[in-house]
């Protein structure tokens, strides 16, 4: 037997009946079918029954009444026979067997012609004025010419049909009503399941909803319990793996919070005796305590140079770790952004130092943006001293203009370019591009940082950047006030 896993799509197109609907249905047709034949057969023997009796009945009265008034006296016979209609219900009639009538007591008896055809046959069916009747002819036993002929009325309804109609519609309700009342409660089981299985379903659906691991009772052994159990099956799967995920997230949580709080650790560590390097630098290069040799300065201008580098990569480390524990808060302030980019353009003049690189502003001269000034002036700096450090010869443009509600910084360089592989990874975390992850300069956090405040303050840095050309880096900031 091959395992072939079933056809998902089989049988899509096509609508079965609800076999809900179709049971009580196909119950009621087979129903009303069984019930109208017993009735037309019932009914039938019933209809034979009742012509049978009042073929007796008429058999019996023409004799009797034969033998009765073969003893009358001629002149009383008229009273005895309409007396004996009148008892009876029946119509009597007494003629000679050439269809001639003697005595009469119908309501209008039929032709001479069709009275001799009657007591030549004995007995039938014939219509008179009471209706359809049995009739009987008998003879008298005085006179064998001379014939009594009576006649019966057949009832119109066979005696017993009305309750045999009654019993079959009480039979038909009865079965309709169990059909019904079947159909509806499997149906509502089936619905209250199926409804209940969506909405578990949909709950499970909600992101962030508590682990749903509660088991649908399997009620039924038909479709809905199959789906049910099946359901069962996928939510015993499904809350494994919601455990197990919550778990390693929680593990994955501590774990970052762990390494945020290390690094935030021991970049203040490290900041104490930067400090006192930098500040001893410092008191050393003033001469404060005798005068110092061209030799000792550089030397000492190298401790300072470094020290200050070792410290920006410190305060870095510092930013990104408050940054990943949602530590750093933002302190707005309405900033002219055209007037700080100008001044980060006039300190980036250390940087540059003799590389054959200009660097200057364009743009609006003025532009008022609500955003904390500190870390507006950190996003740009890294931008700047990224595109001066990257770029050996050219121009560095920091640009400031409105772009609806935004203030828009680009900062383009005519350095290197970034390849397209390196777009996609230096705004991650020590992320750098090939050449600088060798060179071992920097940390890789500036871009991560710049990004991310930017984030913080409802803006966003893209970048666009050809190989060979240079690198345009845009930063938008909102201007309003944000909520
Ligand atoms: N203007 C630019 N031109 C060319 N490459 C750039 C430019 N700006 C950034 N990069 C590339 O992106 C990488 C990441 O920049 P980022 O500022 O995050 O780190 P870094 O400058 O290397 O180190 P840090 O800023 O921590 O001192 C850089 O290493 C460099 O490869
Ligand atoms: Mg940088």
């Amino acid at each position: 037997m091959s395992n072939r896993p079933p056809r998902l799509t089989e049988r899509t197109d096509e609508r079965p009946w609800p076999l809900v609907l179709l049971a009580p249905i196909l119950v009621a047709i087979v129903g009303i079918a069984v019930a109208t034949a017993i009735g037309a057969l019932g009914l039938s023997q019933l209809a034979d029954a009742t012509t049978d009796r009042a073929s007796i009945r008429a058999e019996w009265i023409s004799t009797l009444l034969g033998e009765r008034i073969s003893k009358l006296d001629p002149a009383v016979r008229l009273d005895a026979i309409q007396l004996a209609a009148r008892r009876t219900g029946a119509e009597v009639v007494v003629v000679k067997d050439t269809g001639d009538v003697t005595l009469d007591a119908t309501l209008g008896a039929p032709d001479a012609n069709a009275l001799k055809e009657m007591v030549r046959a004995g007995h039938g069916e014939a219509t008179t004025m009471m209706g359809r009747t049995r009739y009987a002819a008998a003879a008298l036993p005085s006179d064998a010419h001379v014939f009594v002929l009576s006649f019966v009325r057949i009832p119109r309804a066979p005696e017993g049909a009305p309750a045999l109609v009654q019993a079959l519609l009480a039979l038909t309700t009865l079965l309709i009503g169990v059909a019904t009342v079947v159909a509806y409660s499997v149906a509502r089981d089936a619905k209250m399941d199926i409804s209940y299985v969506t909405t578990r379903v949909s709950v499970m659906a909600v992101e962030k909803s508590e682990p749903a691991g509660e088991r649908v009772p399997v009620r039924t052994i038909d479709e809905v319990g199959a789906l049910t159990s099946a359901f069962n099956d996928l939510v015993s799967r499904f809350r494994t793996a919601e455990l197990a995920y919550r778990r390693d997230l929680t593990r994955a949580r501590a774990a970052d919070k762990e390494r945020a709080e290390f690094l935030a650790a021991v970049s203040h560590e490290l900041r104490t005796p930067l400090n006192a390097v930098l500040g001893f630098a410092d008191v050393l290069m003033s001469e404060v305590d005798g005068p110092l040799s061209a030799d000792a300065r550089e030397e000492i201008e190298q401790v300072r140079q470094s020290g200050a580098h070792l410290s920006d990569l410190v305060g870095d480390i510092l930013d990104f770790s408050s940054l990943e524990g949602g530590k750093l808060v933002l302190s707005r302030a309405p900033t002219d952004l055209a007037a700080m980019a100008r001044e980060l353009v006039k300190e980036s003049a250390v940087l540059v130092l003799d590389k054959p690189v200009h660097v200057r502003t364009e743009g609006a001269d003025s532009l008022v943006a609500f955003v904390d000034p500190k870390r507006a002036r950190q996003i740009v700096g890294n931008l700047l001293g990224n595109a001066i450090k990257f770029t050996q010869s050219g121009e560095v443009i920091v640009k400031v203009s409105l772009d609806r509600i935004y203030a828009l910084i680009e900062v383009k360089d005519s350095g290197p370019g970034i390849t397209a592989s390196d777009q996609s990874t230096i705004f991650e975390a020590y992320g750098q591009g090939k050449g600088e992850r060798t060179k071992r300069r920097g940390t890789g956090l500036g871009l991560t940082i710049a990004r991310r405040l930017a984030l913080m303050h409802g803006g966003r840095i893209e970048l666009e950047s050809a190989l060979g050309i240079g690198s345009t880096f845009r930063l938008w900031l909102p201007v309003e006030k944000q909520r």
